[in-house]
């Protein structure tokens, strides 16, 4: 062989080499978007975010004296502390009711298309008045949430301030538009990956960018994109492999009881992944612990591909580099109770048609 010729055979084996370095930015720019307190703000519909709204619905969002038994507030099963959700697997909520699903985070939530693992609320303030009235959950109706609210003088005076000009301020709808309006502000910017998408090289290691890499060449961007890595669309759980029964239930259609078409039948919400490192444990059912096996479980029965060990180590390396800034929230004090607002319902439940 020529001097010449392995001269530029290695010239060669440089320059495929720098382009795929470079090209590793551009593929994932083309994927993923970066989280962003504007970008937050701009995803939020018909409801202004002022100052004295965002502090109202913190408050909301900490209060347990929304729930029946005046016990569990929002932040009882989206644990602040915790990466927005409670320790697992699935929720326990009024009378120590286990409820059938996974927490999912409140953490960028803000930028998912639809609310719940199977999309049925459309926004954040639509989703805020499920869980109050839910049986398994806050056990609450509507009309004892306003007596509560309006009972305490301060929280009437922090809802004219939230919503000036309002004939009745300190309504159901009104609670739901501040809760939305403070979860927007619980998005999680500077994760490595953003870092790397604004031009930052070494904000990955070497793992991680191939883990970013496999991520999207074995086709799990194909579902898991945007900015929340997840979030935008559905796809059925189990598209190629159904992963086993105790992971995917069959008394858990999915979607399908939202849309009743048989399409839909075992298909979720593509999970958005942001800060997914925090929150084990994982899927719907809240039944895989670690992060190792939940990618396992996805390669197999979304794309049909058993992953190497060093593949799912990347892969997993680069999940934790989608971990970003968690929110600072000063613990909220809360108006005391009135005379006249009404007592906990703390007797044992009775079981909830819903
Ligand atoms: C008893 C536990 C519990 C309580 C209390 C609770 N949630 Fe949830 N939350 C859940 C569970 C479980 C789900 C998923 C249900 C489903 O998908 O069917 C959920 C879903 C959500 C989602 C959707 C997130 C997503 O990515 O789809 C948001 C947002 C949310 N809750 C906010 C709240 C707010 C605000 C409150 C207080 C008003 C609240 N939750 C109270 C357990 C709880
Ligand atoms: C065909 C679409 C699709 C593909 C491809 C896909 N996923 Fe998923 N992913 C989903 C859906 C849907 C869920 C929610 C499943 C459920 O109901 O629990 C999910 C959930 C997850 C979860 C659990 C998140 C949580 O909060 O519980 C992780 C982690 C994950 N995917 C990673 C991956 C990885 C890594 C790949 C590639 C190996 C991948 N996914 C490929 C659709 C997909």
């Amino acid at each position: 062989m020529s001097r010449a010729f392995i001269a530029a055979l290695s010239a060669m084996a440089l320059i495929p080499f720098a382009a795929v370095a470079g090209d590793l930015r551009s593929d994932a720019n083309a994927v993923f978007k970066p989280v962003t307190a504007a970008a937050a703000a701009k995803a939020v519909k018909n409801n202004e975010l002022t100052p004295a709204k965002i502090e109202l619905g913190k408050e909301l969002f900490f209060d347990p004296r929304i729930s029946s038994s005046q016990l569990i507030s929002c932040n009882s099963c989206h644990n602040l502390s915790l990466g927005g959700v409670d320790a697992g697997s699935t929720s326990i909520g009024h009378g120590w009711q286990k409820g059938p699903r996974r927490a999912p985070t409140v953490l960028n939530a803000v930028f998912n298309a639809a609310q719940f693992w199977d999309g049925r609320s459309e926004d954040l303030k639509a989703q805020a008045k499920g869980p109050v009235q839910a049986g398994v959950e806050m056990n609450n109706t509507p009309s004892n949430v306003e007596a509560t609210l309006n009972s305490i003088p301060a929280y009437v005076a922090s809802f004219q301030k939230a919503f000036p000009g309002d004939n009745k301020p300190a309504s159901f709808d009104n609670f739901a538009k501040a809760i939305e309006a403070f979860e927007a502000t619980l998005v999680t910017p500077n994760s490595r990956l953003d870092k790397f998408l604004a031009g930052d090289e070494a904000a990955l290691d070497a793992t991680q960018k191939k883990g970013l890499r496999l991520f999207i060449d074995k086709g799990c961007s194909g579902c898991h994109d945007g900015v929340n890595a997840g979030g935008g669309n559905y796809a059925q759980f189990g598209a190629v492999e159904k992963p086993s029964a105790a992971i995917l239930p069959e008394a858990d259609k999915g979607r399908f009881a939202v849309t009743k078409s048989p399409a839909d039948v075992f298909s979720f919400r593509v999970a958005p992944l942001r800060n997914v490192a925090l929150r084990a444990p994982y899927f719907h059912t809240g039944q895989v612990w670690t992060l190792e096996e939940a990618v396992e479980v996805m390669a197999k029965s979304q794309l049909g591909v058993q992953l190497a060990p060093d593949e799912t180590t990347a892969i997993v390396a680069f999940l934790g580099a989608l971990t970003g800034d968690q929110p600072k929230v000063d613990y909220p004090v809360l108006p005391a109770r009135a005379n006249a607002t009404p007592k906990p319902q703390q007797e044992l439940a009775t079981k909830h048609a819903h």
